[in-house]
């Protein structure tokens, strides 16, 4: 939750048994099947916003939102403190919802003037990285967002972790090893150094879909 308590934040990943979510190269990125695709679309359809950071936006230059029949498509949110995000990217020439930036004061002028003319809002929420309580705020009092899912990648989540503004995490362990010390698991970045710090979760349920497991967990009460 935000630090309000007004967003309940989503994070929604797909792994391999090993923990990554793409492999060292950037090269495979999806590895899930129909059903974990669907257990996706199944969060964004009750979601208010989708957030994704700068690093899986760039990896994916072909992502285009489709025009939604819901009546109320999710808002498009993405996070770059740096503003290094292609104003062409087809996810501003989409129609179906509006895309709002989070960034910060480091972007520079000519990118957050490319970004304001792409994005329907360029929102700065920090210094040098976004503050997810304020932003998430932002976005329930100017947006009207309540649920938020979280589609990665690893240091975005790490950020949202560290904020400690994440109720659930929504998991798929899918059953093939990428391996590779670089590839990206689903929380990089800094991470916690003690155990009391850490996030902590309980797992709320489990299911075996074919090969894969799915697993949801939740905030613990005491965290
Ligand atoms: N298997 C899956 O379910 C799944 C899902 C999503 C992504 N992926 C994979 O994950 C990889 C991308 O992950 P990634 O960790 O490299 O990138 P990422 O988390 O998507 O994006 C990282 C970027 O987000 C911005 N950001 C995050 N936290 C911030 C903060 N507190 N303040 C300011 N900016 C912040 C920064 O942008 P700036 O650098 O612009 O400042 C940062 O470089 C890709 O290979 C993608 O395919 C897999």
């Amino acid at each position: 939750m935000s630090a309000s308590g007004k967003v309940h934040v989503q994070i929604c990943m797909a792994m391999t048994a090993d923990g990554k979510i793409a492999s060292a190269n950037r090269r495979i990125t999806q590895f899930g099947s129909r059903a974990d695709h669907e257990r996706m679309m199944a969060l964004r359809e009750k979601a208010d916003a989708i957030l994704t950071g700068a690093g899986t936006l760039n990896a994916q230059p072909e992502i285009r939102l489709r025009a939604n029949a819901k009546p109320k498509a999710p808002l498009r949110v993405i996070a770059s403190g740096s503003g290094q995000v292609n104003p062409a990217h087809g996810v501003f020439g989409s129609t179906g919802a509006p895309v709002v930036v989070l960034s910060t004061e480091r972007i520079s002028r000519p990118r957050a003037k490319a970004l304001r003319e792409a994005a329907h809002t360029l929102k700065i929420c920090g210094v040098n990285a976004i503050d997810f309580p304020t932003a998430l705020d932002w976005l329930h009092n100017d947006w009207g967002v309540k649920r938020i899912v979280c589609e990665g990648g690893g240091r975005l989540n790490d950020s949202l972790l560290r904020a400690g503004v994440v109720d659930e995490v929504h998991l798929t362990i899918c059953p093939l090893i990428l391996g590779g010390r670089e590839a990206p698991t689903i929380s990089d970045g800094v991470g916690f150094s003690t155990l009391e710090d850490a996030a902590q979760f309980r797992l709320h349920t489990r299911k075996l879909v074919g090969e894969e497991m799915f697993l949801v967990y939740r905030r613990a009460a005491n965290a």
